[in-house]
């Protein structure tokens, strides 16, 4: 096995956008990379954990090591997300989870001739609270890590879903920077913890900010 502060430890990470049918070929996604995701997964890897990474399809190669559970969308990244958590230590959520799909998915491509379709579009699962659920029934994960991804008044905003979501930190993740967010290489994130405690990161390469995240996981389970 591996050796490290988390060895044997399970540790779930998802990553990736999620792809929400339309109709047999086209799809609602948006514009993660998954690269924030992998990187945590590989920093989980560093420290020993049993890594399992819940991701859709993305340009990376996932972390030599990593159980590799593929998805499409919300609904199923959930299926395999309250599956996979119970008997994990820590969930990572990574993933840029589609808000809404399509409330009717078409078997068949809609054809260009007959006009252009209307979208209605429904509410997807949200999966962290859903995992708050679980949690709170399970006991298990013992860790949950949110991201929140804003373009304005971050840090509240963030608060206000580190509460709601029954989150041990939540990573807020400035996207009005071109330096930091979507498909960029670096990042720069503020940690807020349920305890109240803040701490503000400079900017830094994926890489170096999923260290950072799986330093805290550590310092949190150990
Ligand atoms: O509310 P918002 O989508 O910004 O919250 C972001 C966090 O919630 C992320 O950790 C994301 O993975 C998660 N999320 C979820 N289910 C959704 C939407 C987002 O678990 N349907």
């Amino acid at each position: 096995g591996r050796s490290g502060p988390l060895a044997g430890r399970k540790v779930v990470v998802t990553a990736g956008g999620t792809q929400e049918p339309i109709d047999a070929v086209r799809v609602i996604t948006n514009r993660s990379s998954g690269k924030q995701g992998y990187a945590l997964a590989q920093a989980a890897l560093d420290v020993g954990a049993e890594v399992v990474l819940i991701t859709t399809s993305t340009a990376l190669t996932p972390p030599y090591g990593a159980r590799v559970i593929m998805v499409r969308t919300a609904a199923d990244m959930l299926e395999a997300v309250l599956r996979e958590i119970q008997d994990a230590e820590a969930l990572l959520m990574a993933a840029a989870v589609a808000d809404f799909r399509p409330r009717v998915v078409h078997g068949q491509k809609i054809k260009k001739e007959d006009g252009i379709p209307a979208l209605e579009l429904e509410a997807t699962p949200d999966i962290l609270m859903a995992v708050a659920e679980q949690r709170a029934q399970l006991g298990y994960p013992r860790r949950v890590i949110g991201f929140a991804a804003e373009s304005d008044d971050l840090l509240i905003h963030a608060q206000e879903k580190l509460q709601r979501k029954r989150l041990d930190m939540i990573v807020a993740n400035d996207i009005s920077a071109t330096d930091a967010g979507f498909e960029v290489d670096t990042n720069r994130v503020t940690l807020l913890f349920a305890d109240g405690r803040i701490q503000a990161l400079p900017l830094m390469s994926k890489e170096a900010v999923a260290e950072a995240i799986i330093q805290q996981l550590v310092a949190m389970l150990t």
